[in-house]
């Protein structure tokens, strides 16, 4: 039988360049530890108390609070997913209004399930043509807030998982202007504030409270992440739900890691940021010859009249160029048989695939190497595709594009979700649940925000975009059955 350890370790001696997360990216030049058992502690004397840190932890945290400029900052060792999780229910009461941008990650919902609360969604621009999703406009957040005036936290999500970065600091002026707190998912933009060349950070912006994962875009391991506060009244409350949310046994490597990768930002973050988006720059360059592909980046959004540095229209203030998005859109292709040639043919290991994209994320880690090698893939096979309309004009591929813009459209909300999450279920096919309501969340995995939530009907668009994705070769989460072919609703509905 197969072991963990031991495929981790093949895996690791294996030459797959990765464009993913973490963003150490295994570069041993940049990240290097002793053997972890040595330094494996619980808290004994003299190291302090995560729950209640007024020793090492504390100092360390206030390192962070200083290198990001926020009020207060915590330290978590249970992913983004535990301050998003602790922001939601220090910052509402049961049954509370909040609006919710609905490109949120999971573990949004799943705070609003565990406090049992309203949500009310607003919806990120859709742009024609192009498969990613734009920011969240702050007049429409304003007309949410006049008709719901009630309402007690906003969360969005910025960046995107693609790097698109809402207008935060006229959002947070919307969201105080109607006596809400404006908390963002900055999950993949603890990178963002240390260059020019990338956007700055929503604390530096105004939001309340601001979570960002420190494993997926800086050098730490999986699952350290940061919450920062922008206010100390609420501290108290976080507090509380922090030792809710997370372990009583923080893990002191991980913690240790949040410590190396602070140290190395502190002492030598401009020439690390420096060289990063000059190799970011070089790789976009050799982009300009693609044909087929496209690359979604702040230039092309530019060109197309998309992006014009005001975030009106579709809501975009600013784009992240770490995330290389690249759209087969307009080809014959789609995203996952691309992932998959480039991890067969060339050994490069892409973080997302979706239907008409693939998404790769850097980091300071990545090397010269890993760049070209990417450039070097992506324009060999942009040669040997085709366009999407072939020969005679005819569609290279089954699906109109379109109708997959699918987290976009309106959908009915029968029940909130924690009283969805209550009801009687039955389990029915797919291909039989027209109108009928869900009782568990759908996903793509990556990038993990919801299709369906539990208490929406399942219309037409949401069975068609499921069945693409699963027959394009996507991992769809929620389906159940040996099949997973069938899914959760609520009884009698
Ligand atoms: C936008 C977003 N928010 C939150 C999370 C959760 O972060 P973590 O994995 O650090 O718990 C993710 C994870 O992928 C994410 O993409």
């Amino acid at each position: 039988m197969e072991k963990l350890y031991d495929k981790l370790v093949a895996y690791s001696r294996e030459d797959y360049y990765p464009m993913h997360m973490p963003g150490h990216k295994r570069n041993k030049a940049m990240v290097s530890m002793i053997n972890p058992y040595e330094i494996d502690i619980t808290e004994i004397d003299g190291f302090d108390n995560l729950h209640q840190a007024d020793g090492i932890l504390r100092e360390l945290s206030n390192r962070v609070s200083n290198l990001y400029g926020s009020v207060k900052s915590y330290l978590l060792v249970n992913g983004s997913t535990a301050g998003i999780l602790a922001g939601i229910c220090a910052a509402t009461k049961p049954q509370d209004k909040v609006i919710v941008a609905r490109n949120c990650h999971k573990s949004v919902y799943h705070g609003i399930v565990l406090r049992n609360l309203e949500p009310l969604y607003i919806y990120p621009q859709t742009i024609p043509g192009i498969p990613i999703y734009g920011g969240i406009l702050p007049e429409k957040l304003d007309e949410m807030l006049i008709k719901h005036p009630d309402t007690k936290l906003i969360i969005i999500t910025s960046p995107t998982y693609e790097g698109i970065v809402s207008d935060i600091e006229e959002l947070a002026a919307v969201a105080h202007g109607h006596g809400a707190l404006l908390m963002v998912d900055e999950a993949h933009g603890a990178h963002f504030g240390f260059h020019k060349g990338f956007p700055e950070s929503a604390i530096s912006k105004g939001a309340d409270i601001v979570i960002q994962s420190v494993h997926k875009t800086l050098p730490a391991f999986t699952q350290t992440a940061i919450l920062h506060l922008n206010q100390e009244n609420i501290s108290r409350s976080i507090e509380k739900y922090l030792s809710i949310y997370q372990s009583s046994s923080p893990s002191y490597i991980l913690m240790a890691g949040i410590d190396r990768c602070i140290s190395l930002l502190e002492q030598d973050s401009p020439k690390l940021f420096e060289d990063y988006i000059n190799k970011l720059e070089k790789f976009y360059k050799a982009m300009d010859k693609l044909k087929n592909m496209q690359i979604i980046d702040k230039s092309y959004l530019v060109q197309q009249g998309i992006f014009n540095n005001k975030g009106q229209g579709y809501g975009i203030y600013d784009v992240d160029p770490s995330k290389i998005t690249i759209s087969v859109r307009n080809t014959s292709i789609n995203g996952h048989s691309l992932g998959q040639l480039l991890r067969e043919k060339y050994k490069i290991a892409m973080e997302m695939e979706a239907l008409d994209y693939i998404l790769g994320m850097t980091s300071i880690c990545d090397t010269q190497r890993g760049f070209e090698g990417l450039a070097k893939a992506l324009l060999e096979i942009d040669k040997d595709i085709k366009p999407y309309y072939g020969e005679d004009n005819i569609k290279t591929k089954t699906y109109d594009l379109e109708d997959l813009q699918i987290v976009n459209r309106d959908k009915e909300q029968v029940f909130t979700p924690s009283d969805a999450m209550e009801q009687p279920v039955e389990i029915v096919p797919l291909r039989e649940s027209l109108n009928r309501i869900s009782a568990s969340f759908i996903s793509l995995f990556p990038p993990g925000s919801p299709v369906l939530v539990p208490g929406e009907k399942i219309n037409e668009t949401i069975i068609l975009f499921i069945k693409e994705a699963l027959s394009s070769g996507l991992a769809v989460n929620g389906l159940i059955g040996e099949e997973k072919m069938q899914v959760e609703v609520i009884k009698g509905s």
